[in-house]
């Protein structure tokens, strides 16, 4: 079953990794906003959605443009329907005050742009921080997100919150960007995960030739293998698996306290694995980018499973505590 998961994954991967060469600069992998974010939209400080006066905070969504909305709605509420089968309702019970909400729910609103190329902002959509999603390429799996919520004052422009999911993007990929729209960082990328999860960067689809290359651009192996600036050029990403401190962005409060390899927030391990590599030994965890360790200094190493679809998939116990610990209720 495993191996089933992991192949189509790795069908649709190949697919989107060969798109990410093509178009260098619209990077389309699960959270890979996450450093840009840091140095612009908000300052490299996360701030959550605000409250309402009804105490709720409320995600509010456009899709934008009608391709998008008929190619992506089903996920969008997929992701947003497994948050909630977790957290549930905004409330004192549920001690969140989180909720999403499609902008054009019930009523004739449109798309979040009249004009999309000039970006004229919908005025029937809700506010311009709405969340703007948008389809991207006909095979890409994955997605790319906007952190937390960036306020008027540090950038008032329409369509800083943003989804970016590929047509074939699964319902992990949508439940996971949607922890990212809602201030949750790669559980992953944690500064205490080497205690948790083997990193094996030469596991990565496509180390060999970027590596190659970057080797002659004068990088190391080391930047190589967890800067953006230094492998993104070279066509690699390996800055998916960088430690926390790699990043300007404050995390404290926003990782579940006890690390949680069942986190959303967490990556599977096929996740940029190369495909021959996992292929041959599917079971075999050594062969694949991440790996489950049971204690600091184990070198027997597990597979952290493909993840499934809804309603089988689940976010966890910790995400549910993260949401609560950055959107408490009364708090
Ligand atoms: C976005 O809305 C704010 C008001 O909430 C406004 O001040 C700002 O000019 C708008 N930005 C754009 C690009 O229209
Ligand atoms: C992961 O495991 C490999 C092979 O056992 C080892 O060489 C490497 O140092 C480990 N990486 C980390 C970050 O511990």
């Amino acid at each position: 079953m495993l191996n089933s998961t992991v192949n189509m994954r790795i069908l649709l991967l190949l697919i989107n990794i060969f798109a990410i060469h093509v178009f260098a600069r619209l990077v389309i992998s699960s959270g890979s906003s996450l450093e840009r974010h840091g140095e612009r939209g908000n300052h490299g400080k996360i701030t959550t959605w605000p409250v309402n006066q009804d105490k709720n905070s409320v995600v509010y969504y456009c899709f934008a443009n009608k391709e998008s909305s008929e190619k992506l709605s089903r996920g969008v509420r997929n992701g947003w329907k497994t948050w909630y089968a977790k957290i549930g309702q905004p409330g004192v019970e549920n001690g969140h005050t989180l909720k999403a909400i499609d902008s054009s729910e019930g009523k004739d609103n449109g798309y979040c742009w009249t004009d999309e190329k000039s970006k004229q902002w919908n005025s029937k959509v809700f506010g311009n921080e709405t969340l703007v999603i948008k389809v991207y390429g006909d095979d890409a799996i994955g997605g790319e997100s906007s952190v937390g919520f960036t306020p008027a004052e540090v950038d008032s422009s329409a369509g800083r919150h943003s989804m970016t999911m590929g047509a074939e993007a699964s319902d992990w990929d949508f439940a996971h960007e949607w922890g990212h729209v809602f201030g949750l960082l790669h559980e992953h990328q944690r500064p205490d995960r080497d205690d948790y999860v083997n990193f094996t960067c030469e596991n990565m689809y496509g180390y060999e030739e970027s590596w190659k290359r970057a080797e002659k651009g004068k990088i190391s192996k080391e930047d190589f293998c967890s800067k953006a600036v230094s492998s993104r050029p070279f066509g690699f990403q390996s800055d998916q698996f960088a430690k926390g401190a790699e990043f300007s962005l404050e995390i404290d409060g926003v990782h579940s306290k006890a690390y949680d390899w069942d986190s959303i927030m967490h990556y599977t391990s096929d996740i940029f694995g190369d495909p021959a590599k996992m292929e041959d030994h599917p079971k075999d965890a050594s062969y694949f980018p991440l790996s489950r360790l049971d204690k600091a200094g184990d070198v027997a190493r597990r597979i952290i499973p493909a993840a499934k679809s809804y309603p089988d998939l689940k976010v966890s116990d910790g995400d549910k505590e993260a949401i609560q610990a950055m959107y408490g209720w009364g708090g």
